[in-house]
Formats: structure tokens, sequence, C-alpha cells
């Protein structure tokens, strides 16, 4: 067919058709060392096991910070740092199951203290550093957090709600500086204190070794919990969907905040011994470039919005580098669009492999692999030992083309063990008997691709980052002018969707530009630097349903100027 992109070789996963039909999850568990009676848990098998064998002395880890200097570590090496990690931490109280959360830039010390927190049996919990006080206190509350990694300057920008954090007993600071609290421990004297030769402790394959917080249309982010048996999917996914081969630089440009930081930016790669590449910095099209060039990275997972800021940036400025070595690609996150699609083969020659997944699912589910023929825009076929279906309010799948709920026949292995201490949440996802249900609208074409159509819901997708509009609304109301707000996702050609707020203000305030100005560094400071609206709206009313409700729905229609739908419900 015009516009489709045939494979140009198969790829680790020879034929897709045949492993559907034949592959078994137990087949994968071979490639674990608890099958030949190790301990389970994934932090070994990442790390630990390497480092007894040839790959004691591989690059594990080229960790480059924002000034573009590079730092090494093997396997070797980082086993026995996060060892260190791991028995200072159970040296200052730490127990299997405790909550410790790692709040860090993109640095070596984030892997070493993910790595630590979960050999010692600890549930890691990444937080992204552009989170503010306000909503690392929201997550630390709802987990009942007992342990802080962090570093200097975000430990002081952590001052303010330290008091509120009645579960937490340490801190501890890399690049430690000044007096420290009593409760305070540096990143070196934790490392100083711990047992190199520190033995990952056995856990359960339904033992959560990490909670994501990720945000949903109602309520504040949840924490959802994953499980040591994921490394089974994130183990082959690795293979079959990113085609990782022992020679391999990788660079995944997620930060492990997000579920593909850690999924696919540590955990999966490591379990095959692959060579990572981590940036610290932030986004810059030339410095991307000269990245792939330079450690002549060979499999590349980034997200649209990244590419389409690539694009953006123009053909000029991809000719200048030299990225033959580039071998594969894959994007994850959001929509990819065909004509992202089309532009890496015309001037990288590269295919981009769209991948669908969420941080409940754990891994990959949805994907397009080197050896299926890609149709640009949609996100390909389920992996071998997923189903997945297109269905109705019922659970009845819906005929090929017909727009539906996005669902999966629950099972695979990574699949969310559950939300913490929200049981009723979890079950929504479970609402329609049979199947998991995603979120997303969906369709399935004659030939059994998967074309993404919207969520299904309010969830918002900017640049990737997942918002829920509650989150947002809620801290704006924070603000002194704000009476009401409703927050929607306005579609957006670079961003895939920006956040739109329509306020009402409260009486004595006038709607200046000034004002907007000040809502939005509000924001900036509760939420999160990429969570503020990008857009803001004075109304003098919001729509509401009798109940009080503010009708996002509406609010979406109107901007976007379509139809309003039924509006029987609607408080006039
Ligand atoms: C969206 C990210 C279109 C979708 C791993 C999903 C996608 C949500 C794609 C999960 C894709 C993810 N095409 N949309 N290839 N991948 N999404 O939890 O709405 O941050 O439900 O996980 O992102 O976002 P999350």
């Amino acid at each position: 067919m015009e516009g489709y992109i045939p494979p140009t070789s198969a790829g680790n996963l020879q034929d897709y058709e045949v492993a559907s039909k034949e592959f078994t999850w137990a087949s994968v568990d071979k490639e674990f060392d608890w099958s030949k009676g190790s301990v389970y848990n994934v932090a070994y098998e990442a790390i630990d096991r390497h480092a007894l064998n040839w790959r004691k002395n591989k690059i594990a880890l080229y960790s480059i910070n924002a000034e573009r200097e590079v730092q090494k570590y093997t396997f070797g090496e980082l086993s026995r740092i996060s060892s260190r990690v791991a028995s200072g931490l159970t040296k200052l109280g730490a127990k299997k199951g405790d909550r410790i959360f790692v709040y860090l830039d993109r640095t070596s010390e984030l892997y070493m203290a993910m790595m630590g927190i979960v050999k010692m049996g600890g549930i890691a919990g990444p937080l992204f550093s552009a989170l503010g006080p306000e909503a690392v206190k929201d997550r630390a509350l709802d987990s009942g957090t007992n342990i802080i990694i962090t570093s200097q300057y975000l430990y002081e920008r952590l001052l303010p709600i330290l008091d509120d954090l009645a579960d937490l007993r340490k801190i501890v600071i890399v690049g430690a500086s000044g007096d420290m609290d009593e409760n305070c421990v540096s990143f070196d004297d934790l490392l100083e204190s711990g047992d190199p030769n520190f033995q990952a402790i056995n856990m359960a394959p339904t033992d959560p070794y990490i909670i994501h917080y990720t945000s949903g249309s109602t309520g504040k982010p949840k924490g959802v919990l994953l499980g040591h048996r994921a490394m089974v999917q994130q183990c082959i996914t690795s293979r079959w969907v990113l085609d990782l081969r022992e020679e391999d630089t990788y660079w995944c440009t997620a930060d492990p905040g997000w579920v593909t930081g850690t999924s696919y930016g540590i955990f999966g790669p490591w379990y095959l011994g692959t060579s990572i590449v981590s940036y610290e910095g932030r986004f810059d099209a030339r410095t991307w470039y000269d990245i792939l060039q330079r450690y002549g990275v060979t499999v590349w997972y980034t997200a649209p919005t990244a590419l389409r800021m690539l694009m953006r940036a123009g053909d000029d400025l991809v000719k200048e580098f030299d990225l033959e070595r580039v071998r594969h690609i894959c994007s994850v996150g959001e929509p990819l669009n065909a004509e992202v699609v089309r532009w890496a083969m015309r001037t990288m020659n590269r295919r981009i492999h769209d991948t669908w997944w969420q941080t409940e699912t754990g891994a990959h589910l949805i994907c397009n692999y080197p050896c299926m023929t890609i149709r640009p825009g949609s996100m390909g076929k389920p992996i071998p030992g997923v189903i997945a279906g297109v269905v109705d309010e019922e659970g009845n799948e819906v005929p090929p083309g017909t727009e539906g709920y996005l669902a999966l026949r629950p099972g695979w292995p990574s699949m969310m063990l559950g939300i913490y201490r929200n049981t009723p949440r979890f079950k929504e996802y479970f609402r329609i008997p049979g199947w998991y249900i995603a979120g997303d609208q969906a369709y399935r074409d004659e030939d059994g691709y998967f074309w993404f159509m919207g969520r299904a819901d309010d969830v918002i997708k900017t640049s990737g980052e997942r918002l829920g509009p509650f989150e947002v609304e809620s801290a704006l109301i924070e603000h002194s002018a704000v009476a009401e707000a409703g927050v929607i996702g306005k579609p957006d050609e670079l961003r895939g969707e920006i956040v739109k707020a329509f306020i009402t203000l409260r009486p004595g305030y006038k709607p200046t530009e000034e004002l907007k100005e000040d809502i939005t560094k509000f924001v900036k400071t509760r939420l999160a630097y990429y969570a503020y609206p990008r857009e803001i709206e004075f109304v003098e009313s919001l729509p509401k349903t009798r109940s009080g409700k503010i009708m996002r729905r509406v609010l979406k229609a109107k901007e976007l100027g379509q139809p309003l739908g039924d509006l029987s419900t609607l408080d006039d």
C-alpha cells in the first residue's frame, strides 16, 4: 500500500505471526538467574549478575551531565556502589516494603539510588526534579514515604513542606553542603557506611519494586505499583521492540520520573546487559544530535514532541551530523504523526517504531516491530502473549474500523499490582468484565493494526507528559484571585496538547495580563514547570452540571468550535 514502510531486516523478533501463535511467558524465565536458583530481585537481574561474568568490565552507564561531561560506570562498579546504597539504607533503618523517594536530576546517583533501594527490598519512588514542593508533598503523604534521597538544592526546595511529612525518617543528600539537620545524611557517608558486598534481598514476584505517580481525570496523582515479576515482560520487549543486542549503545530520552525512564531507561536494557546513555540536560536539537553521534548511539527511544521539535529545527541541522550508526528508533507517549515518520525516512533513512503502553501496564503492549511493515500513524499490533481489543460499553469487540475503548485481556506479567491505598480506583480499570480498560479510544483495521483516536477521559498529554485537569484546577483555585477554574487539553501542533485554563475571578480582581503571569508562576511552583496553563482565559462563569461539577467537555467543545453535545445535565 502507498505510504506503508516495509521492513529492511527482521531484527530480534524474526517472525511476528509465528511468535504470536507459539510464544509463552514461561519461556522467558530462563533469561534470568533466579530460574537457576539465584535470588528473585529485579536489581540483581539488571546489575549484579552481570558483575559475575565478563560484563563486569562492560560499560553499563554513560552518565552525561548538563555541562556535557561524561562519567562511565561498569556493571561491576554499579553492582558494588548500589550494594553500598542498599546496605547503607538498611543501616539507616530502611526495611523491605518501605517507600523511598528518589528526587534527583538525571545524574549517576539517581541510577545508584534506584538500584540500591530495590536491592534491599524497598519500593523506589522516582520523582521528576521539576516537581515543586507541594507536588512532592502530595506524593509523600499518599505513600507514607520513609526516606527521600535528593540533592542539596532540591532539599532546600523541600524545606517548607518537610515538617508536614509525618512518616519521613531520613533524608539522604547528594552533594550535601552546610549544616545538616540530625535526620539528614550525606550520600557520601551513606556509601561509606555501606557494604559493597551486600546481597540483593529475595523478593516475591508480586512484591512491588517501584511506585510511579501518574495522573487520572479525577483526583490527585495516584501511586501505581509495579512488581518484580514485570521483569519478564520488560526483558522480552527490550529484545523484540527495542531490538537491543549485546553491542548496542542505547539512549532513552525519558526521565526516570516517568515509567518509560525506568522500565526502558533502566531495567529493560540492563536485563540484557546493554550499555545505556543518560543525559541530564534539557532538550536542545543540536545537543541531541551531537549525543547520538558522539556516543555512537545505535538504538534510540524518544517521544513525538521531541521528534517534532527536531523536525522543526530543520533538515539542514540533522544533515550536519553522521547518524549512520543509529540502527533503530522507537517512540512513545503520544500519537506519533505520520508526517514525523516520513521526515525520519527522508532525513535519516530510518523508520520510527511507535509503541503504545501506560504507567499501569508496566511495559510495552502494542508496538511496531523491525520485522513488520509500518503503517504510519498506527501504534502497531499487540506484543506476542498479549490480547488487545476494541470494545463497547458491554465489553463486546466492535468490528474493524469502528472506534471504541482500547482494552486488554488482564494478566500480562508487568500489569500493575495495584494503586497504592486506593482499591476503588484500581477496580475502575476493570469495570467492563473480562477486560482492562486503558482509558484510550482506538480502532483496529482489517489487518489487525491499532490506531489511536484520543483519550476516553479528561487526561491531558502535554509534550508526552500525563496531567490530570483536577490537579491543575486544584492548584489554580489556591491562588487568591481565582474563584473557579476549569482545565482542558487544547490540541497543539508541537506539544500534542497544551493546558488551557478557564478562570472566574474573585470579586475585586481585574482580568489583566499581569494577573495571568502571576497565576502561571504560582502553578509552576505548586505543580511542576510543565504543568502550568500555557493559555488562560478569564470568563464570567463556567458551565456546570446541576450538582455543581464543571463540564470540561463543554469547555473543550466550545474551544474547538464543535457541537456541544448533550446538555441536559447543564445547569442554566
Ligand atoms: C498515551 C507512557 C498514542 C495514551 C508510557 C496512554 C499514546 C497514555 C502512545 C499513557 C502512543 C502512550 N500513541 N498515545 N504510542 N503511548 N500514549 O502513563 O493516552 O505516561 O493511555 O505512559 O499516553 O501515558 P503514561
